[in-house]
């Protein structure tokens, strides 16, 4: 017998099977063998609501240690992207497993830059919601309204089409971002600058007045940067199973990233952050943090921005956020919030509630504090995190496509409700 395998003893009818284990896993498949009965046509399945257990794929992009409190980008530690590289070549280093050599940023670069305008009619479509839309809503649906631009995007197997809606995602959300953001405020929009870094150009696309060239601030610049290459993927999480997902079932890929934006408009995942401070400003004052833990730990309400399902040590992305927002800080000023969340940190790092549940404070902790100093209002946060999380959408969306393994997406269910009965003609129900 190979040493490599799992032996199960079923109890109910005292069979022995012997389950082959590859990398660290059994193949759920091999648990439909193990019947009961000849009738027992399902076969055991496992029960893993929130994927809490269950490898959904292979993948080489992203490597997260959550007891150690690693995050590896194709083997680089977030730690140097973060310190020494931009978004665009993490962007490309996701996509494509290498960094880019000169030339071939170079090309990127161009191809993202020269993908940034958006159809016209786009426009109008944005100027049909109210007035005080939220932009992440906005996002989502312009966003799946791009399929019905791009019809070759449904040419999911051709390799050229899939790089061209790669180019046109990853350069047009920052557009819709910024259509969205100048209709809520009744801005006119501010049209993309080819001039100014991936970054640089979304923030002219949000924030140009009247100057005739925006310049944006390099150390705001570069925060954001930062704050893009730490959301640029992390692996399966919430919004990236939605994307395999939906993808799986061979849709376009702007309908996939909808339905990746969607996921991650949640309170539970991208949406934290926004949350996070909205739970600061309720909190008010420094003196109320106490109290407010009270709350939390008596089960009225949760503290965002604290906790996460992998990491249960720390976030390295949060060490990172924590030291670009002493930069921010220094041009901006101090953020009023960030005092009672210090306290909120303090706090729950003593306290046994937290620790026993291993909650620390997660990206969005921080990240909210520093969106606000740079001037994004609340509504804004989410899209923040969708925009860099795009380049790992469409990169886990192609791997996905690519694996001979993966299928349409199916999980199973464990059936609990009523057995077969007749049809009551509605004057005899009661
Ligand atoms: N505040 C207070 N208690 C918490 C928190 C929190 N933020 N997070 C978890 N807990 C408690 C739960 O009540 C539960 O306690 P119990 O065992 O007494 O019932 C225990 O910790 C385990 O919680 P689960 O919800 O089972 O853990 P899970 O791994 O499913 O949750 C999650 C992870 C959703 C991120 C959770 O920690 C949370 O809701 N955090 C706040 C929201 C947030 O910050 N989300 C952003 C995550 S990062 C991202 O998506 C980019």
């Amino acid at each position: 017998m190979a040493s490599d395998t799992l032996t199960v003893i079923d109890n109910r009818t005292g069979r022995k099977y012997d389950v082959v284990i590859h990398d660290g896993a059994i193949n759920a498949t091999d648990l439909r063998q193990i019947r009961v009965s000849e009738d027992d046509l399902l076969g055991l399945v496992s029960y893993d609501p929130g994927f809490m257990n269950t490898a959904s794929c292979q993948s080489k992009i992203t490597y997260v240690d959550g007891d150690r409190g690693i995050l590896r980008y194709r083997g680089y530690p977030i730690e140097q992207l973060a310190e020494k590289g931009t978004y665009l070549e993490t962007a490309y280093l996701i996509l494509y497993g290498e960094l880019p050599t000169k030339s071939q940023l170079g090309d990127w670069t161009y191809n993202i830059t020269h993908h940034s305008i958006l159809h016209e009619n786009i426009k109008k479509f944005i100027d049909g919601f109210h007035h005080d839309a939220h932009p992440m809503g906005m996002l989502v649906s312009a966003v799946a309204a791009l399929s019905t631009f791009y019809t070759d995007a449904k040419d999911i197997f051709n390799a050229e089409s899939r790089q061209r809606q790669i180019y046109r995602l990853i350069s047009k959300m920052p557009t819709l971002a910024g259509f969205a953001y100048r209709h809520s405020i009744g801005m006119p929009n501010a049209y993309p600058d080819n001039d100014l870094s991936y970054t640089g150009n979304f923030l002219n696309m949000l924030f140009k007045m009247t100057e005739l060239k925006y310049k944006p601030h390099p150390v705001l610049e570069k925060a954001l940067d930062i704050l893009f290459i730490l959301h640029a993927d992390h692996e399966q999480n919430c919004s990236t199973n939605a994307m395999r997902s939906v993808g799986s079932s061979h849709v376009d890929p702007y309908s996939a990233v909808a339905a990746a934006a969607a996921a991650l408009y949640g309170p539970l995942h991208g949406g934290a952050n926004e949350a996070v401070l909205k739970m600061l400003m309720e909190i008010g004052s420094k003196d109320k943090v106490p109290d407010f833990i009270k709350r939390v730990k008596s089960g009225q309400g949760r503290l965002m921005g604290f906790g996460h399902r992998v990491y249960k040590n720390y976030d390295p992305r949060a060490k990172i956020i924590k030291e670009i927002a002493d930069k921010v800080f220094e041009v901006k000023g101090r953020n009023s919030l960030l005092d009672i969340a210090l306290e909120l940190e303090r706090i729950a790092l003593e306290d046994d509630y937290f620790i026993k549940r291993k909650l620390y404070p997660n990206v969005d902790f921080y990240s909210g504090l520093i969106y606000q100093s740079i001037g994004f209002p609340l509504d804004m946060f989410p899209v923040l995190f969708a925009i860099p999380r795009t380049s790992g959408w469409v990169a886990q969306w192609e791997e996905m496509l690519l694996d001979p393994d993966q299928k349409l997406a199916r999980p199973r269910q464990i059936y609990k409700g009523a057995d077969t009965r007749d049809y009551v003609p509605v004057e005899k129900r009661r």
